[in-house]
């Protein structure tokens, strides 16, 4: 098990190799957007890590963190990370306020595209 924290949220045990994005709404009952469904295609699945930030990523969460221009530091899509050790996030892309009818597609239990995993 590895433990999640959401800031303001609270301490959730998560299945070891969960999803990030699928641990925020079905552990920590967040409304985190994952708008495309978890294939790194929209960003609205990014978090902002406190802790625990992984050192790698896959290639697809890296192509599309440059395409879109998110260079800020701890900033990660959650659709791309599992949950493999400790970890602290910040919720900050939220269904909440955003204007949007729903959270999104379900995200796969597995990261989609098939990682290719690469260094920040
Ligand atoms: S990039 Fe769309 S859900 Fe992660």
């Amino acid at each position: 098990m590895a433990k999640l924290t959401v800031q303001d949220v609270g301490e959730f045990d998560v299945p070891d190799g969960k999803r990030l994005v699928n641990a925020l709404t079905d552990e920590a009952g967040t409304d985190q957007l994952h708008a495309c469904g978890g294939h790194s295609r929209c960003t609205t699945c990014r978090v902002e890590f406190v802790e625990g930030e992984p050192e790698q990523m896959t290639a697809a969460e890296k192509e599309t963190l440059e395409a879109r221009g998110i260079t800020e530091p701890g900033v990660r899509l959650s659709c791309q990370i599992n949950c493999d050790h400790d970890m602290t996030v910040r919720v900050i892309s939220r269904l909440e306020g955003s204007g949007r009818k729903d959270q999104g597609g379900q995200p796969a239990d597995k990261i989609e595209p098939e990682p290719q995993w690469v260094s920040r």
